[in-house]
């Protein structure tokens, strides 16, 4: 049985970062994620749309955090902190602040998929290159299995010196085994084809033959999906379309439906962490999947709540989503009684050094502390303890390590 601490048809609110650590482990069969792709742009909704008010940043620069979260990424997966490194002296400080916060929320969102699920993560020319190389690191180079091209041909982009970009692209992970159905797409006009069939004698496909023994033809109206999708933007772009809520980024539907029929089945359990105006899971509710959203901007419940009255109709009451804006607390590990008794081994461990400044103090000098905040879903498991110094767990309070890091480092205090 999956030990799940969330329901279905939740939608969070908040920093999914945060959200993510707080859900159990191999708890979901499907991840879409299509974040901010790091375009140097600010998002946000046109004024009088449904979805005016949500707005997003788009842009990022290296902050303290993001030099705690490199140290913390450098210690225990060295080829991601590589990969970061390379490409701040190939693009600078903000491409690598952008993909030391992919990778930490890759790594998070690698403990709660189900060793039988899979991922997909929508990306643009801006980072894909790397994002790739991120994906590798993390889900294993072997589990790769596309690299989807979204074509989107009804994007008009005036008098540009170059060729229009009318196209995403969206990486496929999975480790076997998995789930897959392929999708069929109809042709734009039928095909007339020598029929084939599975010769079991032989153990391959052979033509077929009719019982004269001559060729059997047949003709066929659709296709196996290949990996170019070519799926128009209209119907998020118009403002005619009915589907279109005005979400700055919003997705196709038809798109979504496409990855969650291929890699789920009904009743699987599906996140999108970064849900905007919740294109992922309106569609996993019209293919009664399970499905989880989380996202930064309130606007997402709202907009959640209006399309899937839009699709349900009268079958639909407000009370079917839950709304969420607290830190699940994880279930699936078990919280010692007295998370103090663990402070001999701790001291062992840090072989009687502080773990923010590194400094050796005695025994009694040192202080038990959340490496993760309760406040922020830390548990008392031993693995989220340490022993801090008086001074470095006042500088810490109830907040995260990579804020007592970045403060230590201002200070100039080797860490
Ligand atoms: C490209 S949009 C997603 C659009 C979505 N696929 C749709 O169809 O509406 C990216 C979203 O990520 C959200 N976001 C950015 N950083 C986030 C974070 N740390 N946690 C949760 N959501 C985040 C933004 O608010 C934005 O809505
Ligand atoms: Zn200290």
């Amino acid at each position: 049985m999956v030990d799940m601490n969330f329901v279905s048809r939740t939608l969070w609110t908040g920093d999914n970062l945060d959200i993510l650590r707080g859900m159990n482990s191999e708890t979901v069969d499907l991840m879409y994620l299509d974040p901010p792709f790091n375009s140097n742009r600010t998002y946000s909704a046109p004024v009088g749309s449904r979805a005016a008010g949500a707005a997003f940043k788009d842009t990022w620069t290296l902050s303290d955090l993001d030099v705690a979260w490199m140290g913390l990424i450098a210690d225990e997966e060295p080829a991601i902190a590589n990969l970061l490194n390379t490409s701040s002296l190939t693009h600078g400080k903000g491409m690598q602040s952008y993909l030391t916060m992919m990778a930490v929320r890759l790594l998070e969102m690698r403990r709660v998929l189900k060793p039988t699920g899979s991922i997909y993560l929508h990306c643009d020319p801006t980072a894909s290159h790397y994002l790739k190389i991120l994906m590798d690191a993390i889900w294993g180079q072997g589990n790769f299995r596309n690299e989807l091209v979204w074509h989107f041909p009804d994007n008009f982009q005036g008098n540009v010196k170059r060729f229009a970009n009318n196209h995403n692209i969206i990486f496929f992970y999975a480790a076997a085994p998995f789930t897959f159905n392929h999708v069929r797409i109809p042709l734009d006009k039928p095909r007339k084809r020598g029929g084939r069939i599975w010769s079991k004698e032989l153990g391959k496909v052979v033509p077929e033959r009719g019982p004269d023994g001559k060729p059997v033809y047949r003709t066929y109206y659709d296709k196996k999906a290949d990996d170019v999708w070519t799926i128009g933007q209209s119907s998020v772009t118009n403002p005619q379309s009915k589907e279109r809520v005005g979400y700055p980024t919003q997705k196709p539907l038809a798109l979504l439906e496409r990855i969650i029929e291929a890699s789920s089945n009904e009743g699987d359990m599906v996140l999108d962490p970064f849900c905007g105006c919740a294109t992922a899971c309106v569609a996993a509710e019209n293919l009664g999947r399970q499905w989880v959203g989380i996202d930064l901007s309130e606007k997402a419940v709202e907009l959640v709540n209006i399309r899937l009255a839009d699709t349900m109709g009268s079958l639909f009451h407000n009370r079917l989503v839950t709304a969420r804006t607290d830190i699940p607390r994880r279930t699936d590990i078990d919280s010692p009684k007295n998370y103090r008794k663990n402070k001999h081994v701790l001291y062992g461990q840090q072989e009687g050094r502080c773990g923010g400044c590194r400094t050796g103090f005695e025994f009694r000098h040192m202080e038990v502390d959340h490496i993760i905040p309760q406040a922020r879903g830390g548990t008392d498991h031993v693995e989220n303890l340490q022993l801090l110094c008086g001074h470095c767990n006042r500088i810490k309070g109830v907040r995260p390590q990579e804020y007592l890091a970045a403060r230590l480092h201002e200070m100039g205090v080797a860490i």
